[in-house]
């Protein structure tokens, strides 16, 4: 079954949105590394990788379907972070954002009739789920701190222990 170009156009931006995704967290991790933060840099390298996995997952079904892959450039994320808190809200902020798409496009396929995308992009929709509590998560205990540096200390080897206990 041929995909509508409009979909095709949707993947696309989809595989472009987890790229960003991964530099924009790659970017976040050094933020905290150069900033002395090596556990929330450990995490957020952690989230850089998925998001990395995110956006294979999409050319791999793309190849898999004979969708073709157009290459899109990818914006330069922000870096010039206030706080510890502004990183995380930022981050739980673009996964709500990547969720609304996920599910417009899952709309789309449905009502297109596109019962195989349909089927693929469920996993995105789990994923979607566990990547936004994840982040509110760590909003609410960022926000708990409220920059106390002890408290920080304590988040930051928190989120170590996050990043080397998932998978
Ligand atoms: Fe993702
Ligand atoms: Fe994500």
């Amino acid at each position: 079954m041929k995909m509508s170009a409009e979909l095709i156009q949707n993947l696309n931006e989809q595989l472009n949105k987890e790229l960003y995704a991964q530099y924009m967290y790659l970017t976040i991790a050094s933020y905290f590394i150069e900033n002395g933060y090596d556990g929330f840099g450990a995490f957020f390298l952690k989230q850089s990788e998925e998001e990395g996995e995110h956006a294979m997952r999409l050319f791999e079904y793309m190849m898999e379907r004979d969708i073709p892959f157009t290459p899109m450039s990818i914006q330069a994320p922000p870096k010039d972070f206030a706080s510890p808190l502004a990183c995380f809200k930022t981050s739980y902020e673009y996964e709500q954002e990547v969720t609304r798409s996920y599910h417009a496009l899952f709309k789309k396929v449905r009502e297109s009739g596109e019962y195989d995308a349909e089927e693929f992009l469920l996993w995105y929709i789990k994923e979607q789920r566990e990547e936004e509590a994840l982040m509110r998560h760590w909003v609410e205990k960022l926000s708990m701190a409220d920059e106390n540096p002890a408290a920080l200390l304590f988040l930051d080897k928190e989120a170590r222990k996050a990043a080397e206990k998932e998978e």
